[in-house]
């Protein structure tokens, strides 16, 4: 590496300090931007299979399969963004108030995601498109399930 390369290295790697942070600098407004974060990826990535599944654009095995493996790592994720500190935040959130009263029946709807994602995952990569259409429906069920218990209307 030239020395101008171990410059800019060095520069970059203090430049990263400070947002190493560990989780006690965290505010409420974080966790809300995070999960909604996380969820909008989510969301990113359902919307791609849809439409493959109905038929109004291509299904391409290899691309369903990302996408569906991509729910299911995220879906590991949004949990995190549900701590007691992200209650105070002032952001604007569709998050029910009985999320916070009603924590282990919510993560109920949370593993049940986990568990619709994962399989939907594992089918993936089949040359049918319709044999994937229970798993694909399983997913979307759960999303719907708790969006109508813990998210408000938009
Ligand atoms: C355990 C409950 C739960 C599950 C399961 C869930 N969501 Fe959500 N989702 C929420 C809540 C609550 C919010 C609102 C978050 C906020 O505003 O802070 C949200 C927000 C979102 C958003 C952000 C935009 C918006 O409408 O507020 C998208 C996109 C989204 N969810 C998609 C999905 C998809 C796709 C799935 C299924 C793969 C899913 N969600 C599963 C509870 C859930």
């Amino acid at each position: 590496m030239n020395p101008t390369m171990k410059k800019l290295m060095m520069s970059a790697i203090l430049l990263s300090l400070p947002i190493l942070g560990n989780a006690q600098d965290k505010t409420a407004d974080d966790y809300v931007e995070y999960r909604q974060g996380v969820f909008n990826a989510i969301g990113w990535h359902f919307k791609k299979m849809g439409p493959m599944i109905q038929g109004r654009i291509p299904y391409d095995a290899v691309e369903f399969k990302r996408h569906a493996e991509a729910v299911a790592v995220l879906s590991h994720m949004p949990a995190e963004g549900f701590v007691k500190e992200a209650k105070d935040s002032t952001l604007p959130t569709r998050v029910k108030p009985d999320v916070w009263f009603q924590t282990e029946r919510f993560n109920t709807y949370m593993d049940d995601m986990i568990k619709a994602a994962a399989e939907l995952a594992e089918q993936a990569g089949v040359e049918d498109k319709d044999e994937l259409r229970p798993a694909y429906g399983n997913v979307a069920k759960q999303c719907k399930a708790c969006h109508d218990r813990y998210r408000e209307r938009g």
